[in-house]
């Protein structure tokens, strides 16, 4: 990773320095080249005014000007190319084939002066004048090759200390990035080794790691949730059905022990048999809460009607409620579609008018609602019973909770609970609230969005 951010450093350091070098140097050429042009412009002009006397006298003046160590070139020569002025020994043997521009190379027979060891490169513009007469100005490229030495190392030093720069904050930031991995590592063993309760560590910053984390964590609560449902099922099963299957058993046992005659036998069968539909319907009804709690059948999720769902099950219900000698007043609305289970939400309303109709004295009044209110699709079944206290209205919904006050009733304590499984699976919120006096139980489902809903629609 280091060498990676190094590598992509380095090429970007490169590329920026490589232009900058580039555009220096050529603006570097282009200026010599601008002002040989102009010197040559103003010389020649200096012989069409004046005539090739005094450019010559303008050439030797110039040419002495700077000196021995000038970088400037000047040369005038007779058409044969012998020199009338200048400060180089003789015509340079390359420019006798034509005029333009050239590249002089300068050595010790040239320009015995300067370095001796040095052989040095000008930039020159020949001309053949009117008159058959050769004018050439030059410029030694000593300076300008020493600028473009200098920004050339100058740039490789950048270079190395882009380099370096990147190669130590690659090594530092993959050095963070390997230390959370790491991290993440550590506790995913230790979770493998049993400590269950661990979550990933987060920095509190939000990234990419930090969502990782929060994701990872989101997972492992989901599965400790699910394993301790599961536990507890196991518990409930153990604790609970162990009584019915005793009571069974002795049952039988006595069955065998004493002789009946056929009469008793067959009552002695029947309440066998009774009691061992008590002990599937309550496997059925743990099943169905475990199911509705894993999110399992997701794939028979359909869009459904409410309205209509809760028309049925009260018309199921009707017989029932009118055996009781209770009323039963339904609110219903209309359009109240939403995504779920068919069988899951058929039942937990099942559930609650069954309660509905069990624990309220004959003559009652039970009301049942499905409605469209602020955000979400309302689900109610409401009575004018004792109602439950509010100090046990969490704990009803626990598996097997039946209060002292309905034990002479048939049941498991198990339909709150399958109530609370669906309302969770659909995302919904559950209420017990008083109905002054009674008990209301609210299911707020919420509203599907335009998107979801036009693929609920389009699945139908
Ligand atoms: N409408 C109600 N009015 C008064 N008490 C209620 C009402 N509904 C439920 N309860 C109380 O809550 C307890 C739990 O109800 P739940 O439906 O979970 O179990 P159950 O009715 O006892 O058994 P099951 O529904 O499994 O046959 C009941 O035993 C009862 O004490
Ligand atoms: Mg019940």
């Amino acid at each position: 990773m280091a060498l990676l951010y190094a590598g992509l450093f380095g090429f970007s350091g490169f590329a920026a320095l490589g232009f900058i070098y580039w555009t220096t140097t050529s603006y570097l050429e282009e200026q010599t080249d601008t002002v040989i042009r102009s010197e040559m412009n103003a010389l020649r002009e200096t012989y069409q005014i004046h005539g090739l006397n005094s450019l010559q006298r303008t050439v030797a003046e110039r040419a002495a000007a700077g000196g021995e160590d000038t970088d400037h070139i000047y040369l005038l020569a007779n058409p044969g190319y012998t020199l009338l002025a200048g400060n180089l020994p003789a015509w340079p043997e390359d420019l006798r084939r034509g005029a333009g521009w050239a590249r002089l190379t300068l050595t010790e027979r040239d320009k015995e002066a300067r370095d001796e060891h040095d052989v040095r490169e000008a930039r020159a513009l020949s001309v053949t004048l009117p008159g058959g007469a050769h004018l050439l100005v030059g410029r030694d490229l000593r300076e300008r090759e020493e600028l473009r030495e200098h920004t050339l190392s100058t740039l490789f030093w950048a270079l190395g200390v882009i380099l370096a720069l990147a190669l130590a904050g690659g090594l530092i930031l993959s050095r963070g990035v390997l230390r959370r991995i790491e991290r993440i590592n550590h506790t995913s063993r230790a979770i493998m080794a049993g400590h269950l309760e661990q979550r990933m560590p987060l920095s509190g910053s939000g990234d990419e790691f930090d969502q990782l984390a929060q994701n990872l964590n989101l997972m492992l609560d989901q599965i400790e949730r699910l394993m301790n449902g599961l536990r507890e099922v196991t518990d409930n099963i153990a604790h609970d059905l162990r009584s019915p299957l005793t009571r069974l058993k002795s049952r039988l046992e006595s069955g065998l022990r004493e002789t009946f005659d056929g009469a008793r036998y067959r009552a002695t069968l029947e309440q066998t048999l009774s009691e061992v539909d008590g002990v599937l319907a309550t496997f059925n009804a743990l099943l169905r809460i475990a199911q509705a709690e894993a999110g399992a059948h997701r794939s028979d999720w359909v869009p459904l009607d409410l309205g209509e769902l809760a028309r049925d099950v009260a018309e199921l219900y009707q017989p029932a409620i009118e055996e009781q000698g209770d009323t039963l007043t339904t609110h219903i609305g209309e359009g109240l579609v939403l995504h779920g289970s068919r069988e899951l939400v058929a039942q937990a309303l099942a559930n609650l008018l069954d309660n509905a109709i069990k624990y309220t004295p004959r003559g009652s009044r039970i009301e049942l609602g499905a409605t469209r209110a602020d955000g979400a699709i309302e689900l109610s079944v409401s009575d004018n019973g004792p109602g439950i206290p509010a100090a046990a209205r969490e704990r009803v919904l626990e598996r097997f909770v039946r209060l002292d006050a309905s034990r002479h009733q048939p049941g498991s304590g198990l339909g709150l609970s399958l109530v609370r499984a669906v309302a969770n699976l659909h995302h919904a919120a559950l209420e017990l609230s008083d109905h002054h006096p009674g008990l209301k139980v609210t299911l707020r489902f919420p509203l599907l969005r335009s998107h979801q809903a036009k693929h609920v629609t389009l699945n139908r």
